[in-house]
């Protein structure tokens, strides 16, 4: 008997964890622990058993209707725990959460379209350190120390206080025509796409860091001819379709690097020059400054300013990316904003 009884434990406990649902654990129970169930039977035989064997076999007999017991009533917790927290249906038709590609900055964007226009123009890329010194930011550019218009490129000076390092972040792209010319001889055909810092007060058209495009052109015989040329080409292929005329208009104007110098003006592409809000009803847009390299920076950097001439031209590129896009804040170009971005 009590063999027996084993018997129906090991059996009851086999099945009972693999019971699963409550039907199943609900037969078991019946099966095992019923009235008419396997261990009542078994019970009933505990009166014709010898009395010496009678007290070992109830108490084996009761060990297994608990251990039985116990053992539904676990199954049973297991199932009920799973039964709360059932895995998520699988939707296969829900959008995946993968990063979006991303898309290319808009200043990035009318930078290499920029330097597309020149390279088809002949000219080439340089570059230049963003911590400049002194001397090619302004000294190599005709500025000494006591120029006024130092003033207006007044910036960022590297080192602490009270500290002279001559050392600042280069406030325009011009020294990078010094470098270069210290370093190659003529001809000299350069574009130089790079950022520029300025202590500007941050608003809808200013903000301390920004990009221009340096153009350097020098040969012997190099004249104004050829700036208003090679301008005039660079702004069609910038602004201009394939069916509308952009005029250029160069008005007198002053820098200590160029004599004569220009502010450019671009007719307004939006308007055909008939006046918009984008070009304040005027027709025309100033988009950069330029003119003929003084023979003052020729001096300093070693060539002879009899016998080579030559112009620069200096871009905002923010700017261009503001009128060609219908930008109206400069500042949405550095927030990083995804939602701006991913229109371009
Ligand atoms: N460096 C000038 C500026 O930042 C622009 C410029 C470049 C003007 C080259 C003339 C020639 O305002």
């Amino acid at each position: 008997m009590l063999a027996e009884l084993e018997k129906l434990q090991n059996e009851a406990l086999a099945a009972i964890p693999l019971a699963d649902s409550d039907q199943a654990l609900e037969a078991l129970h019946i099966e095992y622990l019923g009235r008419k169930g396997r261990l009542r039977k078994i019970m009933g035989e505990l009166a014709s058993l010898p009395a010496d064997q009678k007290p070992a076999a109830g108490r084996l007999a009761n060990q297994v209707k608990q251990r039985i017991q116990s053992a539904l009533a676990e199954r049973t917790n297991e199932r009920g725990r799973t039964a709360l927290t059932p895995a998520p249906p699988l939707d296969i038709t829900v959008p995946g959460t993968g990063r979006k590609p991303g898309t290319i900055h808009p200043i990035t964007q009318a930078n290499d379209e920029l330097v597309e226009v020149f390279a088809r123009l002949g000219f080439e890329t340089a570059h230049g350190p963003e911590i400049e010194d002194e001397y090619h930011n302004f000294e190599a550019l005709n500025m000494p120390p006591d120029h006024p218009s130092r003033d207006s490129f007044d910036t960022f000076y590297i080192g602490g206080p009270g500290e002279d390092s001559g050392l600042l972040l280069r406030s325009h792209t011009s020294p990078v025509q010094v470098r270069v010319m210290e370093t190659q001889s003529p001809p000299i055909r350069i574009v130089v796409p790079v950022k520029v810092f300025r202590p500007d007060t941050v608003d809808a058209s200013h903000f301390p860091m920004f990009h221009q495009l340096e153009g350097l052109y020098v040969e012997e015989g190099a004249s104004f001819a050829d700036l208003k040329a090679v301008l005039g080409m660079a702004m069609q292929a910038t602004f201009g379709g394939f069916d509308q005329h952009i005029h250029t208009r160069f008005r007198l104007s002053f820098f200590p690097f160029t004599e004569p110098s220009a502010e450019v003006d671009v007719s307004c592409p939006f308007c055909s020059g008939g006046g918009c809000s984008v070009c304040g009803q005027d027709g025309w847009i100033e988009i950069l400054g330029a003119g003929m390299v003084d023979p003052e920076v020729f001096r300093h950097v070693g060539y002879d300013p009899e016998r080579y001439t030559g112009f620069a031209f200096g871009v905002g590129i923010d700017r261009i990316a503001m009128l060609k896009l219908g930008i109206s804040d400069i500042r949405l170009f550095y927030e990083n904003d995804a939602r701006f971005l991913a229109q371009f």
